[in-house]
């Protein structure tokens, strides 16, 4: 191509200007690269625009064990209902004990009767006596007793990842 110089002194490619020194071929060629480079733009924000790319998929469930307190936050003969936790913290005297609100039968949320002093569940009748130990209504089993134990800070704390057996109980 001949560069000319026009009558107002400016240069272009050729008379019509630098628009027309496009031919068809570099004009489909950098439409090719420009379909590229979006289709691979808007993938990249399709695997990266998300942040959970970046983390493992990981349930986080709170911790099995923890603190439920100093043994004076409990009633003498009290059955406390913590239902974030998911269990009962029963004190007779200086006796604690952990249980678990879920009914043996089909997994309901039992609930403790101050009147009758037992648990009862809603869902189809079962009933446990007070230390936990089913006595009408289709539960097949007690319910779970978890480990507690006190720690050198004066709290108790409860493990929901470990049942211990019926008579046990923590003695502070
Ligand atoms: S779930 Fe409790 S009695 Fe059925």
């Amino acid at each position: 191509m001949e560069t000319k110089k026009n009558d107002k002194g400016y240069t272009s490619e050729t008379e019509r200007g630098i628009w027309f020194t496009f031919s068809r071929r570099s004009f489909l060629t950098l439409a090719g690269w420009g379909l590229f480079f979006a289709t691979l733009g808007a993938y990249l924000s399709q695997i990266f625009g998300y942040k959970g790319f970046f983390y493992p998929k990981v349930l986080y469930e709170p911790s099995p064990r923890f603190s439920v307190g100093e043994p004076k936050a409990f009633l003498e003969n009290s059955v406390t209902t913590l239902k974030s936790r998911k269990i009962f913290v029963v004190r007779d005297g200086n006796s604690f004990k952990a249980l678990s609100v879920v009914c043996q039968h089909l997994g309901c949320a039992v609930e403790f009767s101050k009147e009758k002093n037992i648990f009862e569940c809603p869902c189809h009748g079962s009933k446990y006596y007070r230390n936990g130990v089913n006595f009408a209504g289709p539960a097949p089993r007690p319910l779970d007793h978890f480990e507690m134990i006190l720690e050198d800070t004066g709290k108790l704390v409860v493990d929901t990842s470990k049942k211990v057996p019926l008579e046990t109980e923590l003695i502070v």
